[in-house]
């Protein structure tokens, strides 16, 4: 597959088939997307694979956190801004009201948004998880270069014929994960990513995102 069908068949899936995936499949991927550039050469990744056993026993204590703590768990890594303003709160509304009207989620259904949520914490169900952490200290460069390492995750799985969904969302439930990886001290969990074959049968997976066109982002000066 080449780059532009990579770029253009990514999305966020959040339903897989029960179909396993090759461990030599996820470290080539990970191979391949270590050769993504950071500042200086200083690569900040680090990654942990969950499949099969290991998968089930962190989600299984994953989904029991946010369930039992999701009214405390502090927001302070999902505030993409402390209060949103426009364009930023449209955008994020329309995304999450499409979301909802596809699985037929009402305004106010505080019992259905919040099982929605919990699926973040099974990976969605799908049969692997990355779990993403970092050196605390690392500064506002290396979060750039941690980006760039994601986005070459997500199209290489495009290039294997898998599908991912990257998740801020494990930064809700850092402290816990942290302490079930075993993690230094020097390192914190930021976030994880589903990756799976896509269900098709299920209608989450047709949701289309809009972007905005040219123009509304970028001025050309010659
Ligand atoms: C860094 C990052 C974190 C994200 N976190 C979540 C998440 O926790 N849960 C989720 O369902 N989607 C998450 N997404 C997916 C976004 O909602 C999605 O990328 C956006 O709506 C655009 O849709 P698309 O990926 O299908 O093009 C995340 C995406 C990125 C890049």
């Amino acid at each position: 597959m080449d780059v532009i069908n990579a770029i253009k068949s990514r999305r966020s899936v959040r339903s897989f088939k029960k179909k396993k995936v090759s461990l030599n499949t996820v470290k080539k991927i990970l191979e391949l997307a270590s050769l993504s550039p950071s500042g200086s050469n200083t690569q900040p990744w680090n990654v942990h694979v969950l499949i099969g056993d290991s998968l089930n026993k962190f989600t299984e204590e994953m989904v029991k956190e946010f369930k039992k703590n999701n009214q405390s768990l502090k927001l302070e890594r999902l505030n993409y801004m402390k209060k949103y303003r426009s364009p930023y709160q449209e955008r994020r509304r329309k995304v999450g009201w499409d979301l909802y009207e596809l699985l037929n989620i009402k305004k106010g259904d505080y019992k259905k948004t919040l099982n929605f949520h919990t699926l973040n914490y099974s990976f969605f169900n799908a049969p692997l998880g990355l779990i993403f952490s970092i050196e605390k200290d690392l500064g506002w460069m290396s979060w750039l270069d941690y980006g760039m390492f994601l986005q070459n995750i997500c199209l290489l799985c495009r290039s294997f014929g898998l599908h991912s969904c990257p998740q801020a969302a494990w930064g809700l439930v850092y402290k816990k994960a942290n302490k079930f990886l075993n993690l230094e001290n020097n390192f914190t969990v930021h976030c994880g990513m589903a990756i799976g074959y896509e269900n098709k049968n299920n209608n989450i997976n047709t949701l289309k995102t809009e972007r905005e066109k040219l123009d509304n982002f970028c001025k050309i000066l010659n």
